[in-house]
């Protein structure tokens, strides 16, 4: 089992020889993340000598062509330079297999063709399937898997996982109604439901920021914090997806898997080990405390917004409703904020805040915790008063990884002025590494079998059943204001009534 606090590059356990099939190889996620991260994996020596990665796909394509395609990939988009050498050795275990993701024909010949290669580089059945298609053939692929017996260990000792992308449904029916079709095919300890946000170090290092040290558990509830945003800020657009995008939305694109996460993460109670169920079960458990939103509920907590036209650093751009591909009149949003309540005994009265969205001013993700004012205030506030803060924690997540503390301190001089300042750590001054990119993390984990970064059955579920409600409501009431905010600001003047409401406002970034 892997420890989620250490870098890959401690672990000392190699990976067993296996076959890495990627289904959907000739897309965006193999060129953009799976191809780079296997090769920087490589690259530091982290794959085993006995390997095999198979791209599956429809297009005419063959070995040649795949790796030759896959180079231009790593050239692009990896996190460190390609280097000739590592690249020829790993291109040597690449393998294109074209065929059709219903043809039953066709996944018995892939059987035929990993058996080959299992005598090939003296692999012992061992199979990672990584499903990295677009959803609507998810079904299938799992269908046929099963169909051909690829689902189970070819030899006594072996094993088969399937990593699954993201969307996981688009709405609760659906994702249960996936969860029951993969189900029917592989055991739950063999599903990986990948959430890339899991992968990123900033975000395992909240659990390390929790519990390893003692001295802000004991702050870490009600009686200290006072609320709680968290902030997803994006400032590309769609870039080329619109097919995909207008179809999902910021919701069921941002919210219910990599917010929830985060959210998970940071209010969830210890876990009695760092192991995958014991980790699940609490992140279930917050999730499963967070109130209801019934449909009246909607319009006073969640705030939906899409981009209209504006500029991003002084460029033009177009609105979202003039993107290639997006319908002239979408309603799709392409922002949200909303105000959750998570009802147990560490969170109540809380307010966690959420916001999401594209074309914001910048990119930056981060957690804030806002504690409480001080029980008195000694200190005269008059002219320093919009200087005064409360301490304020922010976790950013990207980009400047690190971890802040705001407080207040006094002004130099004869005066008893208070100012506030921050402390702060970041982690390319402490650790002075580049840190590897999530899905470097979790190809590893999951080729070493630890599901503890990936999202099970239940989450995923009760994450669907708390925004499901939302979707549904927006569905019967289609926005009356889109766009309601210019590309490049910070969203729709109603995220900040939402907040202004509640006498707060969002941290300014
Ligand atoms: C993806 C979403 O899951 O996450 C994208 O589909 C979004 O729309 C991306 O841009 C953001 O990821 P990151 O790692 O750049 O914050």
């Amino acid at each position: 089992m892997t420890n989620p606090f250490r870098f890959p590059e401690e672990q000392a356990q190699l990976p067993e020889p296996a076959i890495l099939i990627i289904f959907g190889v000739t897309g965006d996620l193999a060129r953009r993340k799976l191809m780079p991260a296997l090769y920087n994996l490589a690259r530091e020596n982290l794959l085993p000598a006995r390997f095999a990665v198979v791209g599956f796909a429809r297009s005419d394509w063959n070995d040649g062509k795949l790796r030759a395609e896959m180079r231009r990939a790593v050239e692009a988009f990896s996190r460190t330079p390609l280097l000739g050498p590592v690249w020829e050795e790993f291109a040597q275990h690449l393998y294109y297999f074209r065929s059709h993701y219903d043809d039953a024909e066709g996944f018995r010949r892939l059987d035929e063709c990993l058996q080959e290669l299992d005598a090939r580089y003296n692999i012992p059945g061992n199979r990672l399937h990584y499903v990295a298609t677009p959803p609507v053939v998810f079904q299938q692929i799992i269908r046929h898997i099963g169909l051909v017996g690829l689902n189970r260990p070819r030899t006594p000792g072996s094993w088969v996982r399937v990593v699954i992308e993201k969307p996981f449904g688009t709405d609760l029916a659906s994702a249960r109604q996936l969860n029951a079709s993969v189900g029917q095919v592989f055991s739950e300890d063999q599903v990986f439901r990948i959430d890339h946000y899991l992968g990123k170090e900033t975000v395992q290092n909240l659990l390390a920021f929790r519990f390893a040290n003692s001295i802000y558990e004991p702050l870490w509830n009600q009686k200290y914090i006072d609320h709680v945003q968290i902030t997803v800020a994006e400032s590309v657009g769609i870039e080329t997806r619109a097919g995909f995008y207008d179809q999902t939305g910021a919701l069921r694109d941002m919210v219910q898997n990599h917010m929830m996460q985060l959210l998970s993460l940071m209010a969830m109670e210890p876990p009695v080990a760092l192991e995958a169920n014991a980790v699940r079960d609490e992140k279930v458990k917050v999730l499963r405390a967070i109130k209801r939103l019934a449909p009246a509920d909607v319009s006073k907590a969640v705030v939906r917004g899409q981009y209209g036209p504006g500029a991003i650093h002084g460029q033009p751009v177009p609105g979202y409703r003039q993107e290639p591909g997006v319908h002239p009149n979408s309603t799709t949003e392409t922002y949200v904020a909303m105000k959750l309540e998570i009802d147990n005994w560490r969170w109540a009265g809380v307010p966690f805040y959420l916001r999401t969205g594209k074309r914001l001013p910048k990119k930056i993700s981060e957690i804030a915790v806002y504690f409480r004012t001080p029980p008195q205030l000694l200190f005269e506030r008059g002219e320093f008063d919009h200087a005064f803060t409360t301490n304020v924690l922010s976790i950013q997540i990207q980009p400047n990884e690190g971890i802040s503390l705001t407080f207040n301190a006094k002004v130099p001089g004869s005066e008893m002025r208070i100012r506030p300042v921050v402390m702060d750590f970041r982690y390319g001054s402490s650790f002075g590494l580049s840190t590897p990119e999530a899905y470097e993390r979790l190809l590893l984990d999951a080729w070493q079998g630890d599901a503890t970064l990936f999202i099970r059955a239940d989450e995923v579920e009760e994450s669907w059943r708390l925004l499901t409600p939302v979707l549904e409501t927006w569905q019967r009431m289609p926005p009356p204001d889109f766009p309601n905010y210019p590309a490049g600001t910070w969203g729709p003047s109603d995220a900040d009534v939402l907040l202004a409401l509640d006498g707060r406002r969002w941290r300014r970034l």
